[in-house]
């Protein structure tokens, strides 16, 4: 038997790691927990979580923000556990391993994400574009001539691109996603209600935060009667980065292929395509139809898992290491 082929969507809030095959799926938090002078010792995911609510010499890190890696250390231990947990500690052979980043992600983060892979046994590592990985999961087949226009919206960063033949005629890599409009929320009910949320109260009010939507609605968060009337400039200022990124993307992309893309309609995934009105939001700034993938926020996962197999694809196109 050959090693094991590997997909993973590093995501700012969660990481996900499909095993080719089996479809086994590892979905944890993105956190580890380290303690101060123990360079033995790291907890991953949930366990890290729950070991430190118990134990406070342990520290929760968080490696990624806004896609990009803010803890070089963190992010390794992270990639180790992630690779450990799906593969074993035991192995004969090593796994080929397809890792999901932001497509604007620096070099030298790259270098740090391939050699935590690297080292933590794979056999092969390639990097893939998050919206890309998003649009073979969307059931996209990027080495077509058609054009495509996905757009991945996770909780730490945003991804948009029109593919073709296997590349990315434009896109736009955003280091915001869903969890800024959480912050947008939490801010604007302490501004106006003299309440503070915490992020779990801020998410049960996701229904209040409606894009393109005039019906007005009210529900209770953290105590206090909140409308949605009242969150629409909120959300309206949140979009607009997207929006301009989604007019720029249109606007590169020559005229043959726009036409081929805007024709098969845009592909939303990430959690963040769940935000209600967004796809007819979108629709109305891309003048097109928008379709939410198939259990959105592990698109782009099951894309890694799907691009292992065409590891010559990613070979003509993708940074990796052997
Ligand atoms: N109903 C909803 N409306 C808006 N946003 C939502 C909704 N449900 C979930 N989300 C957002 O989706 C996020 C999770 O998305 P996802 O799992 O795709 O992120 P990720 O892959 O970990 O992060 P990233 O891709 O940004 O690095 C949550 O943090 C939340 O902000
Ligand atoms: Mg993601």
């Amino acid at each position: 038997m050959l090693g094991k082929k590997l997909g993973v969507d590093l995501g700012t809030a969660t990481t996900r790691v499909i095993t080719r095959g089996e479809g086994t799926l590892v979905v944890e938090p993105t956190v580890v927990a380290m303690r101060e002078g123990d360079t033995n010792l790291s907890l991953f995911g949930l366990a890290a979580l729950e070991a430190a609510a118990e134990d406070h010499t342990l520290e929760v890190r968080r490696p990624l923000r806004g896609g990009d890696i803010v803890d070089g250390r963190a992010l390794t231990a992270l990639v180790t556990h992630a690779l450990n947990r799906a593969v074993g500690r035991q192995r004969i052979f090593k796994p080929d391993v397809v890792i999901a980043v932001r497509s604007g992600m620096s070099g030298d983060d790259r270098r740090v994400v391939l050699e935590a892979a690297a080292r933590a046994g794979a056999r092969t590592v390639y990097l893939l574009d998050a919206a890309i990985a998003a649009a073979v999961g969307a059931g996209v087949v990027v080495t077509s001539p058609r054009a495509s226009l996905v757009i991945d919206i996770g909780a730490g960063k945003t991804d948009l691109a029109v593919t073709s033949l296997e590349g990315t005629v434009a896109g736009r890599s955003l280091p915001t996603g869903s969890d800024d409009l959480f912050d947008l929320l939490t801010e604007h009910v302490h501004a106006v209600h003299g309440v503070a949320l915490g992020r779990s109260e801020a998410q049960s009010a996701a229904r209040l935060l409606v894009a393109a939507s005039h019906e007005e609605r009210t529900g209770e968060v953290g105590g206090v009667l909140v409308s949605s009337h009242e969150l629409t400039t909120l959300v309206a200022d949140h979009l607009r980065s997207l929006d301009e990124a989604l007019t720029e993307v249109l606007d590169e992309t020559p005229a043959g292929l726009r036409a081929d893309a805007k024709g098969t309609g845009l592909i939303l995934s990430g959690g963040g395509a769940r935000l209600e009105g967004l796809a007819r939001h979108l629709s109305g700034v891309a003048g097109c139809s928008v379709r939410v993938a198939n259990e959105p926020d592990s698109c782009a996962v099951r894309g890694t898992a799907l691009a292992v197999d065409n590891l010559d694809m990613l070979k003509r196109n993708f940074m990796y290491i052997r």
